[in-house]
C-alpha cells in the first residue's frame, strides 16, 4: 500500500475528479440535478436509437405522495399524474384527461379514491376508467373504458411502476428487501441526480471492471462474478474499497431485478444496503435514486465513522462516472478487449428488455 493509500484512499487522483473537486458540498448537490448543457445531441450519441427497456421503475419514494395528493411526473417520455385515494394506494394513469385534454397532474384533485380533472371535474379511478361526471347524465361508454393506466407496486418505501411499450402485464414481481422493513435498519439516506444518458450506459458500468481503476481510483481492478438469469443479474465483486484509513478488502454483491431496480449489498467495513432506482425520462434522461440503509446499532458503534464514509464514497463514484455518462456515445459494436469484464454477456442479458427489437435488428452484442 503506498502512502497515499495508507492515508485517504478515498482521494485516489483520477483524470474525472479534477471537474468536481474545487465545488463545495452544496455546488455538488446542485450540479447532480441540473441540466447538462453543451453534450452533444442525442442523435449523435445513438441514445436516440435505444428503446426503454421494460420492468419495474420507481417513480417516487412513498413517503412523497401523501393520501389525498396529486402528483405530475414525467417518465418513459410521457407525461403521467400519480394520486394516493383514502384508501392508502398509489395509482399512476397517463396524465392527459381524455375529455378535452387538461393535464391532471395540474390542479387536479383525489375524490374519494377518484382522480377529479381540474377542467370539467370528471373522476377517474386507478385503471382509466370514468366513474362519474357531475353534471352528466351518462357517462359515454368509450370514457368507461379501461386506459392510459399504469401496474403499480409499493416496496421498500418506493413507488413503483411496470413499463411495457406494447402493454404487456408484468413478467415478474418488485423485489421486496427485509433490510427495509425492518425496525433495525435506519431510515434511507436519500441521493439523486439527473444523467444525460441512457439506462443501459449506467448499468453496463458494473460489468466495466477496468473504469475502477482510471475513473474511481481504485488499487487494482476489481474482480467479479457475475450471473445471468432470466430477468436477474446477481454479481459479486471484490475490490479494494477506499476508507478513511486506506484500501480494506471489500464485498459488493450486486443484484439487478430486471432494468430498473437493483440493490447493492455491501460488507467487509461495514453492512450498507443501497436500493438503487433509475427511471428514464427521456431517451437522454435518467432520474436516479439511492437509497442507502445500515443497522442502526452501526451508525452509532465504533464503526459509524467508516459507515459514513462507505457511502459518501458510493456517491463519488456516481458523481465521477456521471462525468462519463453525460455525453458517452452508445458504441454498437463494443471493441472491447480480454481484461474488461464480461461486457458482451451484460449486453446479450441486457438486449432481452428491448421489447421494441424482438425478432428485428437488435444491436449486435459486443465483439471480443
Ligand atoms: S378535460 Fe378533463 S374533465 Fe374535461
Ligand atoms: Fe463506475
Amino acid at each position: 500500500m503506498d502512502q497515499q493509500s495508507a492515508q485517504d484512499a478515498r482521494t485516489a487522483p483520477v483524470a474525472v475528479w479534477s471537474i468536481l473537486e474545487k465545488m463545495t458540498p452544496e455546488q455538488k448537490v446542485a450540479w447532480r440535478i441540473a441540466d447538462v448543457t453543451g453534450n452533444p445531441a442525442s442523435k449523435e450519441r445513438g441514445t436516440e436509437d435505444l428503446p426503454f427497456p421494460y420492468g419495474w421503475y420507481a417513480v417516487c419514494y412513498s413517503d412523497e405522495l401523501a393520501v389525498g395528493q396529486v402528483k405530475p411526473m414525467r417518465y418513459f417520455a410521457r407525461e403521467l399524474v400519480a394520486w394516493r385515494g383514502e384508501d392508502g394506494q398509489a395509482r399512476v394513469l397517463d396524465a392527459y384527461c381524455k375529455h378535452l385534454g387538461a393535464h391532471m397532474g395540474h390542479g387536479g384533485k383525489v375524490n374519494g379514491n377518484l382522480l377529479e380533472c381540474p377542467f370539467h371535474a370528471w373522476r377517474y379511478d386507478g385503471t382509466g376508467s370514468v366513474k362519474e361526471i357531475p353534471y352528466a347524465r351518462v357517462i359515454p361508454p368509450q370514457a368507461k373504458r379501461s386506459c392510459g393506466n399504469w401496474h403499480v407496486a409499493e416496496a421498500n418505501g418506493f413507488v413503483w411502476v411496470w413499463y411495457h411499450p406494447e402493454g404487456v402485464e408484468p413478467m415478474w414481481e418488485v423485489e421486496r428487501f427485509p433490510e427495509t422493513e425492518s425496525s433495525d435498519w435506519a431510515p434511507y439516506e436519500r441521493y439523486e441526480w439527473h444523467v444525460a444518458s441512457a439506462l443501459q450506459f449506467i448499468a453496463e458500468n458494473t460489468a466495466d471492471l477496468a473504469h475502477f481503476k482510471y475513473v474511481h481510483g481504485t488499487a487494482t481492478y476489481p474482480t467479479a462474478k457475475i450471473v445471468f438469469n432470466g430477468h436477474l443479474r446477481n454479481g459479486l465483486v471484490e475490490a479494494k474499497m477506499g476508507t478513511p484509513r486506506g484500501e480494506v478488502d471489500g464485498k459488493i454483491v450486486n443484484d439487478s431485478f430486471g432494468p430498473g431496480q437493483s440493490s447493492v449489498r455491501f460488507s467487509g467495513i461495514s453492512e450498507t444496503l443501497l436500493v438503487a432506482a433509475i427511471t428514464p425520462v427521456e431517451k437522454d434522461l435518467l432520474h436516479s435514486r439511492f437509497a442507502f440503509t445500515q443497522p442502526k446499532a452501526q451508525m452509532s458503534g465504533p464503526m459509524a465513522g467508516v459507515a459514513k464514509a462507505l457511502i459518501k464514497d458510493i456517491v463519488k463514484q456516481f458523481d465521477q462516472d456521471k462525468i462519463i455518462w453525460d455525453r458517452q456515445r452508445f458504441v454498437e459494436r463494443a471493441l472491447v478487449c480480454d481484461g474488461d469484464g464480461p461486457i458482451g454477456d451484460f449486453r446479450r442479458w441486457y438486449y432481452q428488455f428491448y421489447a421494441e427489437w424482438k425478432g428485428g435488428n437488435k444491436p449486435l452484442t459486443a465483439e471480443g
